[in-house]
């Protein structure tokens, strides 16, 4: 079974319209839909926005339907210069840019997550995936660009709070969610990979561009899922 979350409806739209035999579970508020997607066993949800949804579906897609892989579909701000709406980041790890207890002044870093006894910053993506589904965009005619995803509550839409992740973190994208899908895949040993596909630029007209390119930025970030999901029963 993979599991596979997106934050809107918008961005699982395509994939859920797919789904062969749908059974729908509903918990704690959210939808899990359950099925066959391109030949591969399935659990779709739409979790909403922010870090705190997104955890709270991943664990329970963890504790109820024990995944081997979960993908965090979705779209992102751009912070790499030279993307583009439409290009696609394929994340690499995962960052949670707003995590910050550096003013108690004993060293840690910005983005410090302690959990299972370790100390994370980065939380990794599942390189064997993350390489498939790079190979499967670029072969699908997309731009893409592997590399570190920003994840925080908050959208960004201004240059300073930008050029500050970008530095600090050296991320290629950010967005809402999938930093606590990596945290929670961490947590309970599940592989995770994230697919975001860029709706606008995280800077002054990033609000107007998300609104207008959402609809077929989402589109090309399940695309990619989607042609993974057949592959793998290729191989
Ligand atoms: N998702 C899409 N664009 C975003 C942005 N600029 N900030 C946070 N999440 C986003």
């Amino acid at each position: 079974m993979i599991g596979i979350i997106a934050a809107l409806d918008a961005e699982l739209a395509l994939l859920r319209g797919k789904l062969a035999d749908e059974n729908i579970r509903t918990l704690s508020g959210t939808n899990y839909y359950t099925g066959t997607l391109a030949g591969q066993g399935v659990v779709l949800a739409v979790c909403g926005v922010g870090k705190v949804n997104a955890a709270l579906c991943a664990q329970t897609m963890c504790l109820l339907w024990q995944p081997t892989l979960i993908i965090n579909t979705g779209v992102a701000g751009a912070l790499a210069a030279g993307l583009h709406v439409g290009d696609v980041v394929i994340g690499t790890a995962a960052v949670q840019h707003d995590m910050d207890v550096t003013d108690i002044g004993v060293g840690d870093p910005p983005g410090l997550l302690l959990f299972g006894g370790e100390r994370w910053v980065e939380l990794p993506c599942d390189a064997f995936t993350t390489k498939r589904l790079t190979q499967i965009a670029e072969a699908n005619g997309a731009r893409v660009l592997p590399g570190v995803v920003a994840t925080g509550d908050q959208f960004i839409h201004d240059s300073a709070r930008k050029a500050w992740i970008v530095e600090t973190f050296g991320a290629a994208c950010c967005e809402m969610e999938g930093g606590a899908i990596a945290h929670v895949c961490a947590a309970n040993a599940v592989p995770c990979a994230i697919v975001r596909a860029i709706s606008d630029n995280a800077d002054d007209g990033a609000a107007g561009d998300f609104l207008e390119f959402l609809p077929i930025a989402a589109q090309n970030g399940a695309g990619i899922v989607e042609e993974y999901l057949r592959s793998r029963g290729q191989t």
